[in-house]
């Protein structure tokens, strides 16, 4: 039981890794895992089968550029579970479906929720943290995008997950002494997101897969059992740390 007694809140929980994350949280002995998204009819089912399975779950609707709707799914937290420990902020879109690369409405998009989205469940997680006074796990969703560049994604992508990396590292030096701890992930090639364009076509996937040294895609449970890593004890000496699970694409 890697969860037991932690509470935890993960954005973007209705569909995909988060999904995945907050399944597996409860089925590790969470306390609670707040399911926050703006799918409230997915995030309503993510609830439901945790609850079937026995574990403890609530719903939350939260856009992460609204800065009242954090406010409100923190304290929803807080007063339904009792505290917060861990902070999973993967809610994010894809950059692949634009065409036009520099389309500015597009950055101010993926800039909104992949960046500020991360800021704002950072500036008011980590408040939460702090009043719950024992300590927290702060886990951001990056990607291989923001690490290395890519040739077909909306450049604001790979800003704003490059953003993402550091502002992990920022808050790792801020509030270590706190024993809050900040780590992001980095996915490679993973089943597409919900917003994705080109990256979701197969001759694309196809050709992706010959840059990845395992010559497969991941699959959600394997970056939500990182995510698990970072978020559990077992990885109480790992702060400001980029975890990479690509298959090894970005080693070569
Ligand atoms: N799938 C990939 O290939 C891949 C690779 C690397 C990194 N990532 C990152 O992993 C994270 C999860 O992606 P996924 O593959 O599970 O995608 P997904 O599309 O299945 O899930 C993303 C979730 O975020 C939610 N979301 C979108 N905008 C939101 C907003 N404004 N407020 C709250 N929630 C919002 C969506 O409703 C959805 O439930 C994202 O941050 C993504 O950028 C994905």
């Amino acid at each position: 039981m890697r969860m037991k007694d932690k509470v935890a809140l993960i954005s973007g929980a209705a569909s995909g890794m988060g999904a995945a994350t907050a399944r597996l949280f409860a089925r590790e002995g969470a306390k609670a895992v707040v399911v926050a998204d703006i799918l409230d009819g997915d995030g309503a089912v993510v609830v439901a089968e945790i609850e079937k399975a026995g574990g403890r779950a609530s719903y939350v609707h939260l856009d992460v550029t609204d800065e009242a709707q954090w406010q409100q799914a923190v304290d929803h937290t807080m007063a339904a579970h009792g505290g917060l420990h861990v902070l999973v902020n993967n809610a994010g879109i894809s950059g692949s479906a634009e065409q036009d690369l520099y389309d500015t409405a597009a950055w101010n998009r993926l800039m909104g929720i992949n960046s500020t989205g991360v800021f704002l469940g950072m500036k008011y997680g980590i408040a939460a943290m702090r009043k719950t006074g024992q300590g927290g796990s702060v886990i951001n969703l990056s990607s291989i995008s923001g690490i290395v560049g890519q040739g077909y994604l909306h450049v604001g992508y790979n800003a704003s997950k490059g953003a993402v990396r550091l502002i992990t590292k920022a808050g790792a030096a801020q509030h270590g002494k706190e024993g809050i701890r900040v780590n992001s992930v980095h996915p490679g090639l993973m089943p597409p997101m919900r917003t994705s364009g080109r990256t979701a076509d197969p001759v694309a996937r196809a050709k992706t897969l010959k840059g990845v040294p395992m010559g497969r895609a991941g699959e959600v449970d394997e970056v939500a059992y990182a995510i698990l890593f970072l978020a559990s004890d077992e990885s109480s000496y790992v702060t400001g740390t980029e975890l990479v699970v690509d298959g090894g694409w970005t080693a070569v």
